[in-house]
């Protein structure tokens, strides 16, 4: 986004504004309005959690019942009400951590990841989805019976695989691209409802 465009984004004023640490948390609370994917009470992991939108938001939806917990390779400042581990979701050992930090299954697994963008489209779509598979294979595990999850897509030639890969998981998913996510970006969210297994 140029300097002057992210000056008028009304999303990037609201985050400041409010506390937000990043514009993305509006993305999910669009979502969660949309489609309920957390309310008080809930267990929440949100994987690729840096700078901490998305956590400031969940701690909020979730209330003083709930629990979050977010999970970063980039340092992310604290967050009252969150568990932050700064770690590599590729990392065999992050169920166990998270297993612990929760002590029972969680209700939504929240993955909005991005790799280190190179420019080449097609690597990093490739890249971008590989690591939603990695998401996959930590949710499988701490993930509750009729739990939800979201997953960010980088939109190409693997991302209807991937949704027929999540499609068996869930009772309902449903594809869509909140408003507050920059038109010209092509991240769209899948919305996963009621895990199956
Ligand atoms: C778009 S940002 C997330 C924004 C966040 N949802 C928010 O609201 O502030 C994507 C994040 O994915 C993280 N990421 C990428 N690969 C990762 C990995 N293997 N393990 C953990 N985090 C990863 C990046 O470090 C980056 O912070």
């Amino acid at each position: 986004m140029k300097l002057l465009d992210a000056r008028k984004d009304p999303y990037r004023k609201l985050a400041h504004e409010q506390g937000f640490r990043s514009r993305a948390a509006y993305k999910l609370k669009e979502l969660n309005q949309s489609y309920r994917i957390m309310g008080p009470g809930f267990y929440v992991l949100d994987l690729g959690c840096a700078p901490g939108g998305w956590t400031q938001m969940a701690v909020k939806l979730v209330g003083n019942q709930g629990k979050v917990m977010g999970i970063d390779l980039s340092y992310v400042e604290e967050i009252p009400g969150a568990h932050i581990l700064r770690g590599d979701i590729e990392d065999e050992n992050v169920v166990d951590e998270v297993m612990s930090y929760f002590e029972r299954k969680v209700n939504a697994v929240i993955c909005d990841l991005s790799p280190k963008v190179s420019g080449n489209w097609s690597v990093d779509h490739a890249k971008q989805i590989s690591l939603n598979y990695d998401c996959t294979k930590i949710m499988d595990k701490v993930l509750a019976h009729k739990g939800n999850a979201i997953f960010k897509v980088f939109d190409g030639e693997y991302s209807m695989e991937f949704r027929d890969y999540i499609k068996k998981k869930f009772a309902r998913i449903n594809l869509t691209k909140p408003k507050a996510s920059r038109k010209q970006s092509s991240e769209l969210y899948y919305v996963c409802l009621g895990f199956i297994g």
